[in-house]
């Protein structure tokens, strides 16, 4: 199959560009608006962009409401959404008002962060606590700006439950985060997890 994306024929049920994309990682974004109200919401553009220093992105589509909270405080959370907590992730996802905490929707304990003003998940296996460094909004060939804002933060402080740590490492059987695949599908990075050594032998 092949098809050009200016007219996305590609004659199949579902369009499936986010399913060529996956697994995608999910930071669950942790937000405190200027009101103190707090927010929580599941976003799968999301990745590391650098390690040094520790940069993470997200990215919404639309004008959403982590975006408006990041945009107003500069800070945010992402918290680690694993196989236990997968109904609540979803849950966390429901379009409700501004101002509605989808940590109380979703049966979740806010924790607010040790360095920024963020609530996080207290039942999450690891979340990390950012600043926003830069908002970008993404252009597309004609220069036109895409329906989509890409929110960078740098990682100012990690949290990590020990339960998930064996042998020095955060054990994926132990933490198994989820990943978006296409569609409605998700992985969680457990039993099949193998590994492979670099050709430079790291
Ligand atoms: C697993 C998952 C991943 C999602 N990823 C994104 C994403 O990357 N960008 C986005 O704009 N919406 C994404 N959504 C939808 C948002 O979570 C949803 O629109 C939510 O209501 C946004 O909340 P907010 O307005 O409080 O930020 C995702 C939903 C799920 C369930």
């Amino acid at each position: 199959m092949f098809y050009k994306t200016d007219t996305n024929a590609h004659g199949l049920s579902h369009d499936p560009f986010k399913a060529i994309v996956a697994p995608r990682p999910i930071g669950w974004i942790g937000t405190k608006g200027r009101d103190s109200s707090y927010n929580l919401s599941p976003y799968s553009f999301f990745n590391i962009v650098s390690d040094r220093p520790k940069i993470v992105m997200f990215s919404s589509s639309g004008r959403k409401h982590s975006l408006r909270n990041a945009e107003e405080t500069g800070l945010f959370t992402a918290s680690m959404a694993s196989r236990h907590i997968a109904s609540q992730m979803n849950a966390s996802s429901a379009p409700v008002d501004y101002g509605v905490s989808e940590f109380e929707l979703a049966g979740l304990t806010a924790r607010m962060g040790r360095v920024v003003d963020a609530p996080f998940v207290a039942e999450a296996f690891a979340a990390l606590e950012c600043q926003v460094t830069e908002i970008i909004q993404p252009k597309g060939l004609d220069g036109e700006g895409a329906d989509a804002f890409m929110v960078f933060g740098e990682v100012l402080a990690i949290h990590i439950d020990e339960a998930i740590i064996r042998n020095g490492r955060i054990d994926m059987d132990l933490a198994r985060p989820l990943g978006r695949m296409g569609y409605r599908d998700y992985t969680d990075g457990g039993s099949d997890v193998f590994e492979i050594t670099r050709p430079s032998g790291a």
